[in-house]
């Protein structure tokens, strides 16, 4: 029996050695390894046979077994391998070849200015909220004290939607200061909240103008909240946002819905207070506008002005964006110039 094996197993391997492709290859298995193969019967008959010649019968065919298996891998791993070598010779492709790149998206250097404003004043207790670009005369100008005729709508070149000529004719919002009101409208103080979008201008466009732009508006209203508090505020922001020695100005100016408003500046970042192109030859680049809320803005809302007081600001975001990443262009905001979008 054991002779036969040795038989068996030259033969196999004899055959073995002459294969040259798959299908042969299959052939050879199922016909020494396959159920029906010389080997499996051996196997079986193990069992009936006498214990000695059961010992050595049955471990001498578990060795021709394992080396079938063994050879069986070998050559099937060497004519895969030339298979896939011939095919690739046949076809163009180059599997070697490294794979192109896939380019990672990133947020827009103005969504990521704005998400980092925003969280700074939310580590001082703001809550972000967003409101309609589509606003209506009333909210943009009447009850911010800009009545019809008002001439501080020369302020605001507006894009209107609807030519009728009342409190509830549509425009695109002009500032985020109509939010404002609807917050007042909608949640009795405390308020304290920051408003970020976008706001259009019917203006022409150059290096600092746009037509479409983005503000953060922001207002605190309670009891107790006095212009100092406005102060801090924004001297807390510029630190967080320009740095830790950014000196901020403080300046008295003129917008309808506060009393007093001020016009909040910082040193330049360009030439440090010495007076460049940049800053005008001033030495200060004004950031926003601000104030305290005015008194009938608050009784308009039905905030009781003896009561309560507050304070407003709004900046415009591209202004602050531009002159930390010192871009010198406001348009390439807008642009499709993926060389400019890159670098953020
Ligand atoms: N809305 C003003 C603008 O677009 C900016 C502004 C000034 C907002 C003073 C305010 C404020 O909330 O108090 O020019």
């Amino acid at each position: 029996m054991e002779r036969e094996l040795d038989q068996l197993e030259a033969a196999a391997l004899e055959e073995l050695s002459q294969i040259d492709d798959l299908p042969q290859l299959e052939t050879w298995r199922v016909r020494y390894l396959g159920k029906k193969s010389a080997l499996t019967s051996v196997l079986r008959g193990v069992a009936t046979l006498a214990s000695e010649e059961r010992k050595a019968v049955g471990a001498r065919a578990n060795t021709v077994k394992k080396s079938f298996q063994i050879q069986l891998a070998e050559k099937k791993e060497s004519l895969s391998l030339r298979s896939l070598d011939e095919s690739l010779g046949k076809s163009s492709l180059d599997v070697t070849l490294p794979g192109r790149p896939l380019p990672y998206g990133r947020m827009h250097p103005i969504t990521q200015d704005i998400i980092e404003i925003c969280s700074v004043f939310a580590d001082m207790g703001f809550q972000v909220i967003e409101g309609p670009e589509v606003e209506r005369d009333y909210y943009n100008f009447e009850a911010l004290n800009i009545p019809r005729n008002h001439p501080a709508r020369d302020m605001f070149a507006t894009l209107w939607i609807d030519s009728r000529e009342d409190s509830n004719a549509r425009l695109l919002r002009t500032h985020t200061s109509p939010m404002q009101i609807r917050l007042m409208e909608r949640q009795k103080p405390p308020l304290r909240f920051v408003v970020p979008g976008r706001t259009y201008r019917y203006e022409a466009t150059d290096a600092t103008h746009d037509w479409m732009f983005h503000q953060v508006e922001g207002l605190a209203i309670d009891t107790d909240i006095t212009l100092r508090d406005l102060k801090e505020t924004f001297f807390e922001f510029c630190k967080n946002i320009f740095g830790r020695d950014t000196r901020v100005r403080f300046r008295c100016d003129y917008f309808p819905f506060v009393e007093p408003g001020a016009e909040v500046a910082i040193e330049c970042v360009k030439c440090k207070g010495a007076g460049c192109r940049l800053c005008g030859g001033t030495g200060w680049l004004e950031i926003l506008g601000s104030g305290m809320v005015h008194p009938d803005v608050l009784a308009r809302c039905g905030v009781d002005p003896s009561v309560y007081s507050g304070f407003a600001f709004g900046m415009g975001v591209e202004r602050i964006s531009m002159l930390r990443h010192s871009v010198d262009d406001i348009r390439l905001f807008c642009s499709d110039d993926f060389r400019f979008l890159r670098q953020f």
